[in-house]
């Protein structure tokens, strides 16, 4: 329960999905030496008027601390300046607004882009036809990788590109495909050598729209491990490539505590990340499993903790009790 903590931190995550769980689980983890903090999530579906609404709800409960990953940068931005007003500091994590903000933490979404594009280059030999699937339409992740990609493409006219816009879902991907075949034909989708999603999830779309060439290569973003994630995909080489887009659920719960507790921070906080090739990918995925079953385990030590916790009061009641009759 939440009674007698000191601090509320209220998360505000924009969609649902696998990257968004591990984030929120490294949260948790890193709330349990921490007796003052209670966290409290939201998840906005990809709707911006949802997470609106659940942000102003945070704002009326007075939580002391809002993180937030923003659906669109420009909707979502009003609502954090008013959080900003009220006093309640906000941590943008991921994905940026264009207002105020306390501080700021994720991964350089330019750098990844346009350490992709070099990538993508190299393998096409600086020459082909290559397609970009964008994130959401004004998220700033997709604005980021777009540009850094497009830094490193328009390098090499040898380079045809062209940039379709998905909305990060797996099912955006596929659809994006699909309009570029009614659009520019068959022919043109079987030559393409490369596909660069932005995300992982928008390549597997892309793949399973069932149009690509037998030698088109298509890489992603996130590389994430566990039985559904990227990491396991470039390691069985369905993906060519993928970029660890970090979560460090504990980075952002630090940084929370030390504006919370009037500590020195700093507003910008980049996390470091690495691109993932087939070559790599079996000694990253170990060590990615390793990391997820410590975890895993110091999650059941707490359950079995609070398990024992919850029994010994019941007993000091209970004896109590017994002294008073
Ligand atoms: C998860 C996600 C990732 C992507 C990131 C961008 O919700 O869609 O796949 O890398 O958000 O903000």
């Amino acid at each position: 329960g939440k009674e007698g903590k000191r601090y509320v931190i209220g998360v505000s995550q924009c969609s649902e999905d696998i990257w968004r769980d591990k984030l929120n689980e490294e949260l948790k983890t890193a709330t349990f030496p921490e007796d003052e903090v209670s966290l409290q999530f939201a998840s906005a579906d990809d709707n911006d008027t949802l997470q609106i609404r659940q942000i102003e709800q945070f704002i009326k409960e007075g939580v002391d601390l809002l993180v937030i990953s923003p659906n669109q940068a420009h909707a979502i931005t009003p609502v954090v300046n008013k959080a900003m007003r009220k006093g309640i500091p906000v941590i943008l994590f991921d994905r940026r607004t264009d207002g105020a903000y306390t501080a700021f933490i994720g991964a350089n979404n330019v750098e990844i882009g346009r350490q992709m594009g070099d990538f993508v280059a190299r393998q096409t030999g600086h020459r082909g036809s290559v397609v970009e699937i964008m994130g959401l339409k004004g998220s700033s992740p997709a604005a980021d990788r777009h540009r850094g990609f497009m830094q490193s493409i328009a390098k090499y006219p040898g380079i045809k590109l062209v940039s379709l816009q998905g909305d990060w879902t797996k099912a955006s991907g596929k659809r994006a495909i699909l309009d570029l075949k009614r659009r520019q034909g068959a022919d043109f989708c079987a030559t393409i050598d490369y596909v660069f999603a932005q995300n992982d999830r928008m390549a597997m779309g892309a793949l399973e729209a069932g149009v690509l060439g037998k030698r088109t290569k298509l890489c992603g973003v996130d590389a994430l491990p566990g039985p559904e994630g990227g990491m396991r995909l470039v390691a069985d080489s369905v993906l060519s490539a993928s970029y660890i887009y970090p979560t460090r659920g504990d980075l952002v719960l630090k940084l929370a505590l030390n504006i919370l507790k009037h500590r020195p921070y700093s507003k910008e906080n980049l996390l470091q990340s690495a691109l993932v090739t087939p070559d790599k990918a079996p000694l990253m995925r170990m060590q990615a499993d390793e990391m997820n079953m410590q975890q895993q385990r110091i999650q059941d030590l707490h359950k079995k903790l609070d398990l024992f916790f919850v029994r010994y009061h019941h007993q000091k009641v209970y004896l109590l009790f017994t002294v008073i009759i």
